[in-house]
């Protein structure tokens, strides 16, 4: 089985400025082929969206030790709101084949919407939310899970996405006595365990240490960290 949930670390430039890596999550995997996809969000993800078609960039991974695991599980929910949903596409992909798939995505409005097809293809049961109602169902994305794991018996969450929203699915993993994991898109300096820029609190027996999400992640048990 593949490590699902891992990401890449892409230099967008050669030039000194911008110098450290973006992190960006495996989308999908496809023979040789892996796909990712990302929203323009400042300097580095605008010079790598003005790449040319077979120009050449330099990519560090797959990395993070902290991946996905879904095995022996019947009947998963899988939730994801805006660039969160990114690295649960390959998961669904492959879960799909031993498990139903409940598959939530939240977005902000219409105009963020993305790969709804492809999202769709990947589930059994497929609710797509935006905050204002513009499209799809109106709300956020966790209060259809928590509607859903009230009529059936849901053995995994899968969470990626904003951090409000990663602390109510948190939250709601944690009354519902539902095993989950969640996947932090911290902010990263040098994506490999270097630079400490990447710090999140972790409970390790009775104590609380700190750990990179970059290497003992970005996937941890939710009961395991601290957000
Ligand atoms: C594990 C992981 C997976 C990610 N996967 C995706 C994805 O699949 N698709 C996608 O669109 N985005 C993803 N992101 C967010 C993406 O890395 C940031 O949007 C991007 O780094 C912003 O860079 P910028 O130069 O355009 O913006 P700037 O704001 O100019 O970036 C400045 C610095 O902040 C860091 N930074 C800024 N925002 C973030 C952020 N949200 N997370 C981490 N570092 C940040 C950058 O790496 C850079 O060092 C992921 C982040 C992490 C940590
Ligand atoms: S990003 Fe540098 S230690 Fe994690």
């Amino acid at each position: 089985m593949q490590n699902h949930g891992q990401f890449l670390e892409i230099r967008v430039a050669n030039e000194i400025e911008p110098l450290l890596r973006r992190p960006i999550s495996i989308y999908n995997i496809q023979g040789e082929i892996v796909e990712f996809v990302f929203q323009v969000k400042g300097k580095g993800t605008k010079i790598l969206s003005d790449k040319k078609i077979g120009e050449e960039i330099d990519v560090l991974g797959p990395l993070g030790q902290g991946t996905f695991n879904f095995k022996d599980k019947k009947n998963i929910a899988i939730i994801g709101g805006g660039i969160g949903i990114f690295p649960l596409y390959e998961l669904a992909k492959e879960a799909k084949k031993t498990a139903k798939i409940n598959m939530y995505l939240g977005f902000r409005n219409k105009d963020f919407v993305v790969l709804e097809k492809e999202y769709k293809d990947v589930s059994d049961k497929f609710t797509l939310t935006t905050d204002d109602g513009s499209y799809g169902e109106k709300g956020f994305a966790i209060n259809f899970l928590e509607k859903d794991l009230k009529n059936e018996k849901i053995d995994g969450i899968y969470a990626c996405g904003p951090l409000p929203m990663l602390k109510a699915v948190q939250k709601l993993a944690k009354e519902t006595n539902t095993p989950c994991q969640i996947s932090l898109e911290e902010r990263m300096g040098c994506g490999i365990g270097v630079c400490l820029g990447c710090a999140v609190k972790v409970n390790a027996g009775e104590e609380t240490v700190y750990t990179h999400v970059c290497k003992a992640g970005p996937v941890f048990d939710s009961n395991v960290v601290q957000i």
